[in-house]
């Protein structure tokens, strides 16, 4: 009797699975990654800072890193000053139809990537057909393979000379950028549906301008401040350009989002704290665009407790490889949020965890689309789902060590590709889901 019951319960449950009409047949199921990170061989503001700081980056990493369980294991890539330059990157650049087949083989419809500016306008205002006709190539053989190609427009990387003039810490540069927006879409926007114009700007302006750890390495407040007006205008002009170019086309931003809880629910400063974090970290950014975005993306990486005064207090299990505390569900009510704020579709445009030897990745994949589905179920319009990343990359001032990617990539055995397990399980997930 006992056995009858749980073959009706299981058939039950596979029935469900079968029906589970919660994921929309087009809705975008995909991975994400950047030029700076996958390419190799670029030439930006990055790369320069890269070589000049490689030695002093490899000197002391226990200071910040001794902590980590994994320590030992990390030490001896981390003390070595080749982790700190992308230098040959993972060769994406040359062997991009080669990851297209290994997307198209994980059955992902959509991928985000980058277009390296460095690349296109090497100099101001000199374009570089050859590579022009490069990412003509890498977006045909996307749609080829009938994979979505949704492009991000500048993913922290510039060219020299625009940093040079103070990149965007001055309003009057902006106009570079348009410049910039204004040729791809003319070369481009006949075959793209989405684009994000500007990743993690919060991100971006912290660690370069605020902590002063990433290049140009300035610690100042209001420079910081200055940088994030200017990367509102950069997107709404890139908005305006876009859309008076292609209105077809569906314009938002990649902005890092937290799940920023009080450690003590009813305790005044953990939610003040909270309170103060959630809208300067996540809604900033977002509510000075709000009336220049299509759907909102989001980076979806981390849950936060705040105790006290600004103090963060996460529990002590589970981590990821760089440490960082993982509540993969936390993406649930980071959704919901965000829909209440704005109403407008969600994607999921970064979401991914460093774990080098696949220990948590399915879970992690798992809960993370348990999270998209309850908030379906409750009438929010999310489109799509980008893992980060498709490969192992250039995980920027940590270099090579943390492994992001659903495929794993041997920088030392001729950058051989090897599909993680949790990788074919997403892929058999989507398929299930897809049905
Ligand atoms: C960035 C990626 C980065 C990832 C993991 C995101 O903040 O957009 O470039 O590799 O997080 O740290």
């Amino acid at each position: 009797m006992r056995i009858v019951k749980f073959i009706i319960c299981y058939n039950n449950l596979m029935d469900r699975d079968k029906n589970n009409k919660l994921f929309d047949k087009n809705f975008l199921w995909g991975a994400s990654t950047a030029s700076h990170q996958v390419e190799g061989r670029t030439e930006n503001q990055w790369s320069v800072w890269e070589l000049e700081n490689a030695n002093h980056l490899s000197k002391h990493p226990d200071r910040k890193l001794k902590k980590l369980s994994n320590w030992e294991e990390i030490k001896p890539k981390a003390e070595n000053p080749a982790n700190y330059v992308s230098g040959e990157g993972v060769d994406h650049y040359r062997r991009f139809k080669e990851d297209f087949d290994l997307a198209k083989s994980l059955n992902l419809n959509s991928f985000r990537f980058g277009i390296e500016w460095s690349r296109i306008e090497p100099e101001e205002g000199l374009w570089n057909q050859k590579e022009i006709d490069h990412y003509h190539e890498y977006i045909d053989e996307l749609i080829a393979r009938g994979i979505k190609p949704i492009l991000n427009l500048w993913h922290w990387t510039m060219p020299t000379w625009f940093t040079d003039m103070g990149g965007f810490v001055k309003s009057s540069n902006v106009k570079y950028f348009d410049k910039f927006t204004t040729k791809i879409i003319q070369e481009y926007g006949h075959k793209l549906e989405y684009i994000i114009t500007i990743n993690e700007p919060n991100v971006y302006a912290s660690y370069s301008y605020l902590l002063g750890t990433w290049p140009p390495q300035t610690k100042n407040p209001f420079t910081y401040v200055r940088v994030m007006v200017n990367l509102v205008k950069a997107h709404k002009n890139a908005y305006r350009i876009i859309k008076s170019m292609n209105d077809k086309i569906q314009v938002g931003v990649a902005n890092q989002v937290g799940n920023i809880q009080a450690k003590r629910p009813h305790n005044i400063f953990d939610e003040v704290a909270t309170k103060i974090m959630r809208y300067l970290w996540n809604w900033w950014y977002y509510e000075r665009i709000r009336n220049y975005q299509d759907f909102v993306g989001m980076n979806y990486y981390f849950t936060d407790y705040y105790y006290g005064i600004f103090i963060k207090k996460n529990p002590e299990y589970p981590n990821n490889d760089l440490g960082w505390y993982m509540e993969p569900e936390g993406l649930y009510p980071i959704i919901l949020r965000a829909w209440t704020r704005f109403k407008k579709p969600i994607i999921i445009t970064e979401n991914g965890l460093a774990d080098s030897k696949d220990e948590y990745r399915r879970w992690w994949i798992e809960e993370s689309i348990i999270a998209m589905e309850k908030a379906i179920s409750e009438g929010v319009d999310v489109r799509g789902y980008m893992h980060w990343s498709l490969l192992d990359n250039f995980e920027w001032a940590y270099g090579w060590w943390p492994e992001f990617g659903l495929i794993h990539v041997d920088r030392k055995n001729n950058m051989k590709r090897t599909v993680r397990p949790s990788a074919i399980w997403y892929a058999d997930k989507i398929k299930q889901l897809r049905k």
